[in-house]
């Protein structure tokens, strides 16, 4: 007794801080009557960690959310919070931070008293309150806008008391909804970054969700790919991008080259594949089994170049040109395989259609995949 006791203070407050923030779901599963809208999910945020669930509409994102938060109850599977079960604890006492596109601010209150009301609900005692809340809205930048109402607020400002809202009682992990699906695109990227650089200064862990690719690019240490209510790759952003598993994984993550190849060789790692008129080439190969495979290639890893590459290539003809700004896409024929390949203008602006082109790639940015669709 007296050991086990003596031991459990010493490593308790140990123990806690290095769990503080990991979420973990176990083969978690949600079904509505006869349909399973998610399925087998095992996930893990990492103290500190910022993990995206990227799909796309009907995927189980938002239904991941509510289990974790505890506004769904799961069908069956387990959810843990610093290492704890949670899956009798009522919302209010799962210690998260909750930024939900449709979890609007309360109209009648001012943005303080927004912010308090979430101490309130937590028992905080009215002497700390306003001070606490003053310090949320300081976080966020609004430290000057305290007595506005929501009606006086931007969309952005909005959000950004939501957010104080959510980060008030120092929350073991935030959960974030597609916080900025109603702000344009600018006010987007900027709140990308805040929020970003909130979650570094707090070394918090965030679970976020959205179905904009860059957005997930932008802000994860780790991209989850949902489909159908399970996952179908997870990894560091640039990963997922430069090697998906799948055409869908590929082409949900942007635009990219699908050429069906023949595989003749494959050790895990490497694969060499029969590229058709694109020749023989050595492709990476993350171990997918299929019955159809192709490579893809991305149109940023598409080179052009006026003599042969060192590592294969093919002759090329440009069909089309189009500038977008920064950067100019072109469509090719090579190897008589259509191809799209996307370079900086200023490289580009010597091109004519006329001149006699090669195009190559770097091998590892050549990925092996299951063709699924
Ligand atoms: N209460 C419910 N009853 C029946 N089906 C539901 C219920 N809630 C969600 N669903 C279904 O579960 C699936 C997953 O929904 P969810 O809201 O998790 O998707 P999502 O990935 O968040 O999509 P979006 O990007 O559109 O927000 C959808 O097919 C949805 O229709
Ligand atoms: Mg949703």
């Amino acid at each position: 007794m007296m050991t086990a006791s003596m031991t459990s203070t010493a490593t308790a407050p140990d123990a806690a801080t290095k769990t503080k923030g990991l979420l973990e779901l176990r083969q978690v599963r949600k079904s509505y009557g006869g349909f399973v809208a998610v399925d087998q999910l095992d996930l893990t945020v990492q103290p500190g960690e910022f993990v995206t669930l990227l799909g796309p509409s009907g995927s189980g994102k938002t239904t991941t959310m509510m289990m974790v938060a505890g506004f769904e109850e799961h069908t069956s599977g387990s959810v843990m919070i610093d290492g704890q079960p949670v899956d009798t604890l009522p919302p209010r006492e799962r210690n998260l931070g909750v930024v939900f596109q449709n979890y609007a601010l309360f109209p009648h209150m001012t943005a303080l008293e927004n912010v308090e009301f979430a101490l309130r609900m937590r028992k905080v005692p009215a002497s700390e309150r306003r001070q606490r809340a003053n310090e949320a809205l300081k976080r966020v930048g609004l430290g000057t806008l305290g007595d506005r109402k929501p009606r006086q607020l931007s969309g952005g400002q909005q959000q950004r008391v939501a957010l104080a809202r959510a980060l008030v009682f120092n929350p073991a992990a935030l959960l974030l909804d597609e916080p900025m699906a109603a702000l344009d695109k600018r006010l987007r990227e900027q709140m990308q970054e805040e929020i970003k650089t909130l979650q570094k200064s707090l070394g918090i862990s965030v679970l976020f969700v959205t179905h904009d690719q860059e957005e997930a690019m932008a802000m994860s240490d780790r991209i989850v790919v949902m489909k159908d209510g399970r996952i179908v790759q997870s990894g560091p952003p640039d990963e997922v991008y430069n090697h998906p598993l799948t055409d869908w994984v590929a082409g949900f993550l942007g635009d990219t080259n699908l050429i069906p190849c023949t595989v003749l060789e494959r050790n895990g790692k490497e694969a060499t594949v029969d590229l058709g008129g694109l020749g023989i080439a050595r492709v990476r190969d993350q171990g997918a089994m299929g019955a159809d495979y192709a490579v893809s290639i991305r149109p940023e890893h598409l080179k052009l170049s006026s003599t042969p590459p060192v590592d294969g290539g093919c002759g090329a003809v440009i069909t089309s040109s189009t500038n977008l700004g920064a950067t100019v896409r072109h469509r090719l024929t090579a190897g008589g395989h259509e191809l799209m390949l996307r370079e900086m203008s200023p490289e580009s602006g010597t091109r004519s259609a006329t001149d006699s082109l090669w195009v190559g790639w770097d091998p590892d940015k050549a990925q092996l995949l299951v063709l699924e669709s």
